[in-house]
């Protein structure tokens, strides 16, 4: 099991977090991941592998029942994954009644998984109902994004038209715009329940004032979904500092651009004739 940390999913993981951390979204422990492994994967590594640390669950996983999850560790910081991945990431196994997990590679020094694996586990249970190309739950402290939700009213429809005629692509990303809870405290039963409900419709959802929480089918897909989000908000605070909107992109020209991609927006979003 030693030579997990040799498979390409913990290389991307140790360079996505990298990657994340360099843009600042994920000072000190802030942050975490978790990507369903296709079993083809864990696999070769099962034979060796040692008996392993057994943790409680609060909440039902059944429908993840046995599903192999790589996981980034409760408290560790993403500035020091890429140099020990053994110590911050793990390879988890939920049981076959849902209500725990076994860690069968990395957590080296006695770690947890996540404080928020209970929301991410609830969320991949309810966008896998969506789309079972889903595979990948991303949280981040996005500091533009997080910035936005003290300045800009926290309406789903205005937040999203907002982002969308930040730079013309957006719309095209995330066609479907973004869900926003109210503020709730982290790790929380509450914070999963609030974060699924929003998560039949978007796969990125605003937890105010903290940070973001995106799904996709993998690395690439999540990181690009919320790397563009996040982006929107950078224009919108230099937009804002420069001294606000004096010509804008328009409902009529995102309709324009959501039939140029083929892309369709969020029914009600825009007002065209
Ligand atoms: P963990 O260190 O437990 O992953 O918590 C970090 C976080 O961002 C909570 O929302
Ligand atoms: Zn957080």
């Amino acid at each position: 099991m030693e030579k997990f940390v040799e498979t390409p999913q913990v290389k991307e993981l140790c360079k996505i977090t990298d990657v994340m951390y360099r843009k600042g979204w994920d000072e000190r422990n802030g942050g975490n991941i978790s990507w369903i492994m296709d079993e083809e994967v864990v696999k070769p590594f099962i034979q060796d592998m040692p008996e392993g640390r057994n943790v409680e669950l609060n909440f039902n996983a059944k429908e993840l029942a046995n599903s192999y999850l790589l996981v980034t560790g409760s408290g560790k910081y993403f500035r020091n994954i890429i140099e020990d991945p053994q110590d911050s990431l793990g390879l988890i196994q939920i049981s076959e009644d849902g209500r725990s997990y076994t860690i069968l590679w990395g957590f080296a020094n006695g770690a947890i998984a996540t404080s928020e694996l209970p929301t991410h586990l609830m969320n991949h249970i309810q966008r896998l109902k969506v789309d079972d190309n889903h595979r990948l739950i991303m949280h981040c402290h996005t500091t533009h994004t997080i910035a936005m939700t003290f300045s800009h009213m926290l309406d789903e429809k205005e937040f999203t038209k907002t982002l969308w005629k930040m730079c013309t692509e957006c719309l095209v990303v995330f066609p479907e715009g973004i869900g926003i809870i109210p503020w709730v405290v982290p790790g929380t039963e509450a914070i999963g329940k609030l974060t699924a409900e929003k998560m039949k419709d978007v796969r990125t959802v605003l937890w105010p004032h903290h940070g973001i929480f995106g799904a996709g089918s993998d690395i690439d897909e999540t990181f690009g979904l919320i790397e563009t989000i996040e982006k929107a908000a950078e224009v919108y605070t230099l937009v804002q500092a420069q001294g606000g909107v004096k010509q804008e992109i328009s409902d009529e020209n995102l309709s324009d651009l959501a039939e140029g991609f083929g892309v369709v927006p969020r029914d009600g979003y825009l007002e065209v004739d």
